[in-house]
């Protein structure tokens, strides 16, 4: 499958350049993330709990040590975070947690997709999670346009829509990360979500909503997420500490209010799944990222002020550094986005940028980044899009690193464009 290959192949090439600098790595930064604290916040967890159980501390051992419910025992608590930082009102009973976002995403596919005609729309280029995800439940992916400044393109995803509908297609869902997209870092402006709520209203779409990366807002700031916008429960909410609580927890959630006649939510059904597909998710990760929400009294907002702060700088040196070594980017055919937060920007460069080209970087120039290609599952039909696009990631990186990466990177481009 291209698909693995490609996961595959840069992970090769990470392991045999060893000392390159990565502009590849879409991982949030360690020293963000320490032993000491993991102690710390179960503990923090455990006296919740034990307050909660009136000291019943039988209870509070089988709550953390014994199997539990599908659903989860921290929904309270991510209630209150959703309530807090994204201005999101749901029932605990709505949310079912999970191993990362990846298997939220995996069980929410595995609901919708009853039969051989249903399909998922999604912006492509696409994070390979979801493809990896659409692919194991045997759900095809309808590629919509997208563009680095302006997100899904809600013009083309009603086209495509109706088009696949005439084919006899069910089109069950629109997947679409609202803020600083991997690959792209793009994002959706306030009253672009406005319209695709509308647009998906129109079509009888769900919308299903990844948001890892909202929190690190940079210079743009907050914009509502589509849930807190959904008035008619169209949106499936995907949500994962992994940026912002502890990536080795492998906690993540979804939130799924929307009403299954005769009885039940959504919800119900995902934990169902779960339970077939990881039984629960384990107790002691989630009294971590419990405990690290309680114990910043459930905002990640203000968890990850630092985190939010480094990220910000990290793209700043960035922009400043491309600006200072491509001063003629313009008439060089050199461009890069400005996502004005998240994690990834999108670099553009005048030669075609493949598989063979980064490990040319790789080898001769010690610096590591993707070449967007690996993030398309298939052409968009009429894409003339030139394929010189790299993504760089600013999350793993000390500045000195991103500074010598950057004039790693410029001699590449530099060598790959004379004459
Ligand atoms: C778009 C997108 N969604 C979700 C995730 C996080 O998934 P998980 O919680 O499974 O680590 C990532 C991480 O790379 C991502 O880029």
């Amino acid at each position: 499958l291209p698909l693995f290959e490609a996961m595959n192949f840069l992970n090769e090439v990470a392991d045999r350049f060893p000392d390159a600098i990565s502009f590849a790595a879409g991982r949030p930064w360690d020293a963000f993330f320490e032993l000491s604290d993991v102690h710390r916040y179960i503990d923090v967890f455990r006296t919740h709990l034990t307050e909660k159980f009136g000291g019943d501390l039988a209870r509070v051992r089988r709550e953390l040590l014994q199997y539990g419910p599908a659903k989860g025992i921290i929904n309270p608590l991510v209630a209150a975070h959703l309530a807090n930082d994204e201005n999101v009102v749901v029932d605990p009973a709505a949310i079912v947690v999970t191993v990362g976002f990846q298997e939220a995403l995996l069980i929410t596919l595995r609901a919708l997709r009853r039969t051989g005609r249903d399909v998922l729309a999604a912006a492509v280029p696409a994070y390979m999670g979801m493809l990896g995800a659409a692919r194991l439940v045997d759900m095809p992916v309808l590629p919509v346009r997208t563009d680095a400044t302006r997100g899904i393109d809600l013009d083309d995803l009603d086209r495509v829509v109706r088009a696949a509908r005439r084919r006899g297609r069910n089109v069950r869902a629109v997947y679409v990360v609202p803020d600083f997209g991997n690959p792209l870092g793009d994002s959706l402006d306030e009253a672009s979500r406005h319209a695709l709520l509308r647009l998906a209203s129109d079509l009888d779409l769900l919308i299903l909503e990844d948001n890892p990366y909202g929190l690190f807002d940079g210079d743009r700031g907050p914009l509502p997420t589509l849930k807190s916008l959904d008035r008619e429960r169209r949106v499936v909410h995907l949500g994962s500490f992994a940026k912002t609580g502890i990536p080795g927890a492998r906690v993540g959630y979804v939130v799924a209010d929307q009403p299954t006649p005769p009885d039940g939510l959504l919800a119900d059904q995902l934990a169902k799944i779960k339970s077939m597909v990881s039984v629960n998710t384990s107790p002691l990760a989630q009294a971590v990222i419990g405990g690290k929400l309680l114990a910043h009294g459930c905002s990640l907002r203000r968890a990850n002020a630092q985190e939010r702060q480094v990220y910000h700088d990290n793209l700043g040196l960035m922009e400043k550094g491309l600006a200072a070594r491509f001063p003629d980017a313009d008439r060089r055919g050199i461009s890069w986005s400005r996502p004005g937060g998240g994690f990834f920007m999108v670099l553009q460069v005048p030669f075609a940028v493949d598989e063979a080209a980064l490990w040319e970087s790789a080898e001769r120039y010690g610096v590591l980044w993707t070449p967007l290609a690996m993030f398309e599952p298939e052409a968009v039909p009429g894409d003339d899009r030139p394929s010189g696009r790299i993504r760089l990631s600013i999350s793993y990186l000390t500045p000195d690193d991103g500074e010598a990466g950057l004039d790693r990177l410029a001699s590449f481009v530099d060598d790959r464009t004379k004459g």
